[in-house]
């Protein structure tokens, strides 16, 4: 059987995103009701997490729910690695796979993922690229569900900048089938691979400057951070997204009960107001703990226990 790597969401089929969403759901619920006895779906199995950048929420939801799937976690940062010094992801790849059942990559190049896919004999997983984090998006979605239902045919608005996890939510809008509005400064519109994500149904995600067109009926406003990691010019999107700010006023265009979410980490004040952040649609700290949840059925889809 092939392996089942886990690198961005429009390589899966919408039946397999459903799989991994309704699981996730069920094993939160699982273990909601009983943390010690929840079912230990990766038994044995070992998880290796290998870091090239910063992380709170993937790395330790990863390691706690490779725990508590049954399973055991080894956390690495790419400097105390061999790979640091120049070993190549391939050997890197064909060395872990010898040791571990699964992996995880962190990385700032999309194609470091790729690369440890394509030499590795165990699944891969994407936890957040240059291009995309999926991750992040499925716990998103996963947390929209629980609030709110299906997000078929809903209305999503993302303000700011046309990033990784931006792109990750336009995978998600062509599989599950929502409508989603980018607003973003002309400066910083979708870069190749988005445009090209776009392409795929262009009826369906609409890319514009104007944030009331963005917030107006929405039932979703999701943003992030101006400046990701690796982003070199800081100074200038500071000046530019000035702009893009998810204020009360403009939520208060949005459905009275819209959701607002946020990868997290936060800048209080740039991409968003404290206001909104610390108010009652915000879901962030149910998003952050939807990534425990989910990212057991993603490790455990790819391991074939779900
Ligand atoms: N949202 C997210 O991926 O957070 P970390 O960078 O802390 O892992
Ligand atoms: N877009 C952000 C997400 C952090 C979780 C970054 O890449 O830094």
């Amino acid at each position: 059987m092939a392996l089942r790597h886990f690198i961005d969401l429009d390589l899966l089929t919408p039946d397999e995103i459903r799989h991994i969403l309704d699981r996730a759901l069920k094993i939160k619920a699982q273990f909601k009701r009983k943390r010690h006895k929840a079912k230990k779906l990766c038994e044995g199995r070992v998880l290796a997490t290998i870091f090239e950048k910063p992380s709170t929420r993937t790395r330790v939801s990863f390691d706690v729910g490779m725990r508590d799937l049954g399973g055991s976690c080894i956390t690495l940062s790419s400097n105390d690695l061999q790979l640091g010094r120049g070993e190549s992801i391939a050997d890197t790849a064909r060395v872990m796979s010898r040791y571990v059942d699964v992996m995880m990559l962190r990385t700032s190049a999309h194609q470091n993922l790729l690369d440890l896919a394509a030499f590795a004999d165990v699944p891969v997983i994407n936890g957040l690229t240059d291009r995309s984090h999926p991750c992040q998006i499925l716990a998103d979605i996963m947390t929209f569900m629980e609030k709110r239902g299906s997000i078929k045919d809903k209305k999503v608005a993302w303000i700011g900048d046309c990033n990784n996890v931006a792109l990750s939510l336009v995978h998600a809008a062509h599989k599950l089938e929502f409508e989603l509005f980018i607003a973003c400064p002309s400066e910083f519109g979708p870069n190749q691979d988005m445009s090209e994500a776009i392409a795929v149904n262009p009826d369906q995600v609409r890319v514009i400057t104007d944030l009331s067109q963005a917030f107006e009926g929405a039932h979703l406003v999701m943003t992030d951070t101006w400046v990701s990691m690796g982003d070199e010019d800081a100074d200038k999107r500071m000046e530019v997204f000035s702009a893009y700010q998810v204020t009360s006023e403009l939520m208060a265009l949005a459905q009275d009960d819209a959701l607002f979410m946020h990868c997290l980490p936060a800048y209080r004040g740039r991409e968003v107001s404290a206001e909104v952040l610390d108010g009652p649609q915000s879901v962030v700290f149910d998003e952050a703990e939807n990534r425990l949840h989910v990212q057991k059925a993603i490790i455990a889809w790819t391991l074939g226990a779900i």
